[in-house]
C-alpha cells in the first residue's frame, strides 16, 4: 500500500477529473503530492479534501510568469520531486471555418508550451529514478471533428514524449505519457460547445468504444502511478492507452 512512501509528486491541474484523482492515488499509497490549479478557492477546498498529504499551488499553466515561478514555489515546500504528472489542460473546440487566432493561442499556451516549460521548470528539482508523464489523448489518433487545434496540441505532447525521454534519458529520468479515452469528468465545461453539441459529441464518441461506457478518472490514475512506479522502471518514452479500446483511426 506504501509503494510512494516518502516519494514526492508533482501534477499540474489537480483540482478536478483526472489530476485530482491522480493525486488522491498517489496519497493512498503514502506520497506527498502537490497539485496546480488556476483559483486559489478551488485549490484550497481541493487541498482540504485530499487531506494532510497534499499541498497546492496557484499556477497557470497557460502563463509564462507562473511557469517560470514553478521551481521556486515546488522548492519552498520539498526539495525534490519524484513524480512530475503534466496534466493541466482542456480542449476548446471549433470548426475549421471558426477557429480563430485566440483560440489557437489560447491550446497552445496551456498544452504545448504549458508542457514544456513545465517539465522544463521542474527538471532541476528531479534525479536520477524519478519521472515525467504527460497527459496525451485519444485524439491524436482519430480524426475527431472540430478538434483540430487540441488534437495538433496533444500530438505535440505526445512527440514530446519522444524527445524529452531521449534527452533524459542520460539523467536517469524516465519519460512516459498516458493518453485517456472518454473519461468522465468536468473536461466540456471549457469545451466551447453547447449543452446539445456536448450530448451529441458524447453519444458519438460513446457509440464508438468497445466497452461501452466513458472511464473513469481513477482508471487513468492507476496507469499513471503504475508508469511512476518501480514496477515500471524500464519502460521510457512510450504512452499507454486507458481508452476502452476506443478504435484508433476514424474518418
Ligand atoms: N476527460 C477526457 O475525456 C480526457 C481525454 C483525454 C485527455 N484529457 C486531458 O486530461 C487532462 C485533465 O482533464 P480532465 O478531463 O480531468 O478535465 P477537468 O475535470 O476539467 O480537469 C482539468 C484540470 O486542469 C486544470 N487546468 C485547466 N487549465 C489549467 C491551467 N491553465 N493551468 C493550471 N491548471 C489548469 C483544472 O484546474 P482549474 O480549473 O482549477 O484551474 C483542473 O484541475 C487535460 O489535459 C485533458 O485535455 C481528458
Amino acid at each position: 500500500m506504501q509503494r510512494f512512501k516518502n516519494k514526492h509528486v508533482l501534477i499540474t491541474g489537480g483540482t478536478s477529473g483526472i489530476g485530482k484523482a491522480t493525486a488522491q492515488e498517489f496519497i493512498d499509497h503514502g506520497a506527498q503530492v502537490i497539485i496546480t490549479g488556476r483559483f486559489q478557492d478551488t485549490l484550497e477546498k481541493t487541498v482540504h479534501e485530499l487531506g494532510p498529504n497534499a499541498r497546492g499551488i496557484v499556477s497557470d499553466a497557460g502563463k509564462m510568469a507562473d511557469l517560470f515561478a514553478l521551481e521556486g514555489s515546488v522548492a519552498a515546500i520539498t526539495p525534490k520531486i519524484d513524480v512530475l504528472y503534466v496534466n493541466a489542460g482542456f480542449g476548446k473546440y471549433a470548426s475549421l471555418e471558426n477557429v480563430d487566432e485566440a483560440h489557437i493561442d489560447e491550446m497552445v499556451n496551456v498544452l504545448v508550451k504549458g508542457t514544456l516549460f513545465t517539465v522544463q521548470q521542474v527538471l532541476p528539482l528531479m534525479t536520477a529514478g524519478s519521472s515525467v508523464i504527460l497527459n496525451t489523448s485519444i485524439v491524436t489518433e482519430v480524426g475527431m471533428p472540430d478538434s483540430s487545434v487540441y488534437s495538433a496540441c496533444k500530438a505535440a505532447v505526445q512527440s514530446f514524449v519522444k524527445t524529452f525521454a531521449s534527452e533524459l534519458s542520460p539523467k536517469g529520468i524516465r519519460v512516459n505519457a498516458v493518453s485517456p479515452g472518454p473519461i468522465a469528468t468536468n473536461y466540456f465545461d471549457r469545451s466551447n460547445l453547447s449543452e446539445e453539441q456536448v450530448e451529441a459529441l458524447a453519444g458519438d464518441v460513446l457509440a464508438q468504444v468497445p466497452l461501452a461506457r466513458f472511464g473513469e478518472p481513477s482508471e487513468v490514475a492507476k496507469a499513471v502511478s503504475f508508469l511512476a512506479s518501480d514496477d515500471a522502471f524500464f519502460i521510457h518514452g512510450t504512452e499507454i492507452f486507458v481508452d476502452g479500446g476506443f478504435p484508433k483511426v476514424r474518418v
